[in-house]
């Protein structure tokens, strides 16, 4: 049974958001594609997202040498936290990454998870050759959500949080399909809901192609 992660960065109510309606429409395409498909949400603003503090460089410093029993009862909790978001993501064949632009890139706790789940031994290793991805047979897809336009026209250099994140993508060694971008409504604001139908009808196009990408074993 195919395992989809969808992660979601945003604190607003799904109601009020344009990615998280988006992503929704998403979801819900896919699973009347593939009804067995066993969907797993984690939200990085309600779920517990420990950031890499002085805490846990501490703890993973004090394993190569100690026992994980002999670790702080914070630590015990916060690596054994980062540990099951690595195992999780380690485990799931695809992931939905829905987000809003901040300020030209990515929200904060985004950056947090992805800085538990790019671990090097276990999502990377290091070669001769340079870094190699250990995610293989897997695809992603990110949806985002911006006020202003910027899949092309003057603004795409200023966009960092879809081409960070399919950088990350490649670097772990995921497929990923083209992104669907909810756009322009804070320029075009009477078109906003216009743009929304718009791009929920392309994410429900897309997650049947998602759903379609086999996985070879
Ligand atoms: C903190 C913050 C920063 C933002 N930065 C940008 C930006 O750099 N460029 C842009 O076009 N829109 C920016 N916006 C607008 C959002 O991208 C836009 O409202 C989008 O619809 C948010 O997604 P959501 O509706 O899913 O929450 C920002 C909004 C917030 C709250």
């Amino acid at each position: 049974m195919t395992k989809l992660l969808y992660i979601t960065a945003n604190p607003k109510a799904e109601e009020q958001s344009y990615s998280l309606r988006a992503g929704r429409a998403f979801l819900n395409a896919y699973r009347i594609k593939q009804p067995d498909v066993k969907i797993t949400e984690l939200d990085l603003y309600q779920d517990d997202i420990p950031l890499l503090d002085r805490e846990v460089f501490d703890g993973w410093a004090h394993l190569q040498h100690h026992t994980y029993e002999s670790l702080s009862p914070a630590q015990q909790v916060k690596l054994a936290r980062l540990n099951t978001l690595l195992e999780q993501f380690i485990a799931a064949d695809k992931y939905v990454f829905v987000t809003p632009m901040w300020n030209f890139s990515i929200p904060p706790m985004l950056k947090a998870y992805i800085d538990a789940v790019c671990i090097a031994g276990q999502t990377f290793a290091y070669t001769e050759e340079g870094p190699v991805g250990l995610l293989k047979h897997k695809q992603a897809i990110h949806i985002q959500a911006r006020g202003g336009h910027y899949s092309d026209g003057p603004l795409a250099s200023m966009e960092w949080g879809d081409r960070y994140l399919q950088m990350i993508f490649r670097f772990l060694g995921i497929d990923a399909a083209p992104s669907i971008f909810v756009e322009g409504t804070g320029i075009q604001t009477n078109d906003a809901e216009q743009i929304v139908q718009a791009a929920i009808a392309r994410a429900q196009e897309a997650a049947m192609n998602f759903a379609s990408a086999s996985i070879a074993e």
